[in-house]
């Protein structure tokens, strides 16, 4: 009984679509000394938490089930961010697929004092939905709305293709997305 209910949920949510925004999920941090390496600037790992915390929030707003994270594709780190200053973190779901999604997140940071902000990186993750017994489960499709979810959404295909492939779960071959760049 319990699995026909998940079944039941698991159609229905496929038939609704969900726009971009309404995954829309953002929090801003202060960098404090316990969150700094002995640069006295924001350690990687704690920028990788905060990073899968708010992505994860994304996802699952997405989809309204529990989330897992199961691969982080892309991580640069392209200013460094310093004691003291505030850290915006803004995740949205580019793609759904079956039940994983891709969510990119782009984080900003803004000096305490001068108020100067800029891009500091941006991080792409891959989360499953999964049922009570920890089975994958089917997400909503996604519709893209604005020119950049256009292309996001777009290239999560080849993004997805290639993290299979490193994750040894697709053959090289298949990946048609990918090779179709070569063409
Ligand atoms: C993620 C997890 C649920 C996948 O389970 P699975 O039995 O391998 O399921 P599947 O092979 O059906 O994969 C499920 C989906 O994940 C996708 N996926 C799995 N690994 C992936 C990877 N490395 N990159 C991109 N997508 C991946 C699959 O393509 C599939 O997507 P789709 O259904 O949208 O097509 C499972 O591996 C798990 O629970 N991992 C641990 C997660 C966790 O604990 N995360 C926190 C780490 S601290």
């Amino acid at each position: 009984m319990q699995r026909l209910n998940y079944f039941a949920v698991s159609n229905l949510s496929r038939m609704k679509t969900i726009h971009p925004e309404e995954t829309s999920a953002t929090a801003t941090k202060l960098v404090l000394p316990n969150d700094t390496n002995t640069l006295h600037n924001l350690f990687g790992g704690q920028l990788m938490a905060w990073m899968d915390e708010i992505a994860s929030i994304s996802a699952s707003r997405q989809c309204r089930r529990v989330v897992v994270t199961a691969a982080v594709n892309s991580v640069s780190f392209d200013n460094a961010i310093q004691l003291g200053d505030f850290v915006t973190l803004k995740a949205k779901v580019s793609r759904s697929f079956t039940s994983s999604m891709e969510v990119i997140v782009d984080v900003y940071v803004e000096h305490q004092i001068t108020g100067e902000q800029k891009k500091a990186n941006q991080a792409i993750f891959v989360f499953v939905a999964i049922d009570q017994l920890g089975r994958p489960i089917e997400v909503p499709e996604l519709i893209p709305v604005t020119e950049e979810e256009k292309s996001r959404h777009k290239a999560a295909l080849r993004r997805k293709q290639l993290s299979l492939i490193l994750a040894g779960r697709m053959k090289p071959s298949d990946a048609t997305e990918l090779k179709a760049l070569f063409e």
